[in-house]
């Protein structure tokens, strides 16, 4: 890959649009967004306008992608869609020689569908970029992991912030005014009941003792300062807590403004090779 990383966006909702603004801005470092795909075009128009599609220079849209993938200059895709848009598209992706970084990370904790994209990844050399997203202490779950012995992530989040996911279904009409265990079981289980709330779980899970290993609880309190994130690991190198108490992002509110930040990070790391400090 050379210095100057040129990007499809999958996903041009809260998240992609941040992310597409802030490498506009020059944050992640020389990257350039070149093709948008969502299955949503009014918004992806919209993002596609922002970014100067219209005036000639910002990227092209495609309503296919696998023409986003022929894009003859695609270095990366970055998914910010959800986890159906990457158990449809990474295998595509990977098998093209492209990289992907992958926000909807729930999708990778199905053991069939990480053997598929690791060995496409080994075959083309393709890489499979996971951020931190929400929460921080991944590092130190990977480096632990051979001695971990339990991890559990408890997600605390305003009832609203649930509301649409099926496994909230009994709780939909529910009066719940004060912390509510929502949840509790293994991050396999979770993904499927919470798709667009747990891939920080998935992402702790796939960083640590897996998906089948990794409990989770998910707690619904109204007074919750916003979407709170508690880790807790017992390992023989020690036991680790963390804690992430997010702020929403400024310009929208849905998505947490370190979720933000990780993805922004990850491949300002992938565009300016040098120096890695804790990954
Ligand atoms: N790993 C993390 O810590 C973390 C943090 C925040 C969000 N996320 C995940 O990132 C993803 C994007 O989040 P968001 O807040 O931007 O969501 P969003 O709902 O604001 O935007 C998602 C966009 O993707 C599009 N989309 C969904 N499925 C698609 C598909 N199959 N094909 C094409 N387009 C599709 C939608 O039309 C929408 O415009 C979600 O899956 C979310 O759960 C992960």
């Amino acid at each position: 890959m050379t210095n100057a990383v040129n990007v499809g966006l999958i996903g041009c909702g809260s998240m992609g649009s941040e992310l597409a603004r802030a490498v506009k801005r020059g944050d992640a470092g020389p990257a350039r967004i070149v093709g948008l795909f969502d299955e949503y075009a009014p918004g992806r128009h919209a993002l596609a306008e922002e970014l100067g599609a219209g005036e000639g220079s910002g990227p092209a849209e495609f309503d296919d992608v696998s023409d986003l993938i022929a894009h003859p200059e695609l270095d990366l895709v970055i998914e910010c869609a959800s986890q159906v848009a990457v158990v449809a598209h990474a295998e595509a992706v990977l098998s093209a020689g492209v990289s992907m970084l992958v926000m909807s990370s729930g999708a990778l904790t199905s053991g069939d569908f990480m053997r598929s994209v690791s060995s496409i990844s080994a075959k083309t050399g393709a890489h499979i970029y996971v951020p931190s997203g929400a929460v921080g202490g991944i590092d130190t779950l990977r480096a632990a992991r051979p001695l971990l012995e339990s991890v559990t992530i408890v997600s605390t989040k305003p009832p609203i912030a649930l509301s649409g996911a099926p496994g909230f279904a009994d709780f939909e009409d529910a009066e719940i005014t004060s912390p509510t265990v929502i949840f509790e079981g293994t991050a396999s289980e979770a993904v499927s009941l919470f798709p667009a709330n747990v891939n920080v779980a998935a992402t702790v899970s796939l960083a640590g003792l897996g998906p089948d290993a990794t409990k989770v609880k998910v707690v619904a309190d109204p007074n919750s300062p916003g979407n709170v994130h508690e880790i807790n690991a017992v390992s023989r190198a020690g036991k680790f807590s963390f804690r992430f108490e997010n702020v929403p992002h400024e310009t929208n509110p849905k998505t947490s403004f370190l979720a933000v930040l990780a993805a922004i990070e990850t491949l300002r790391s992938i565009c300016e090779p040098g120096l890695r400090i804790g990954n």
